[in-house]
């Protein structure tokens, strides 16, 4: 089944270009394979991503984001 999953999360320390450079470089490579896609905005101090893809692949990809120490 195909699911949209919305999220925000805080940051841990300030938003730099290179951080969500990395980010981006990172989910273009595995969300592709994974066949997921989605939008990954910032502003205001926080970040807000959308993830559309199989709901199996798309639980398992939000439990590896959130264990992520990079946010909160
Ligand atoms: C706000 C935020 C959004 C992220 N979005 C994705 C994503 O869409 N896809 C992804 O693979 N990693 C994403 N990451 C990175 C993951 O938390 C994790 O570091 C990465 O998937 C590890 O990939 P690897 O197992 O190939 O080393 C995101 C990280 C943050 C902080």
């Amino acid at each position: 089944m195909l699911v949209r999953l919305l999220y925000v999360s805080q940051p841990v320390g300030p938003i730099t270009t290179t951080m969500t450079t990395l980010i981006l470089e990172k989910s273009d490579a595995n969300n592709k394979t994974e066949n997921i896609t989605g939008v990954l905005c910032q502003g205001s101090g926080l970040w807000m991503q959308v993830l559309e893809g199989e709901r199996s692949k798309v639980n398992l990809l939000y439990s590896k984001i959130m264990a992520d120490r990079n946010h909160q």
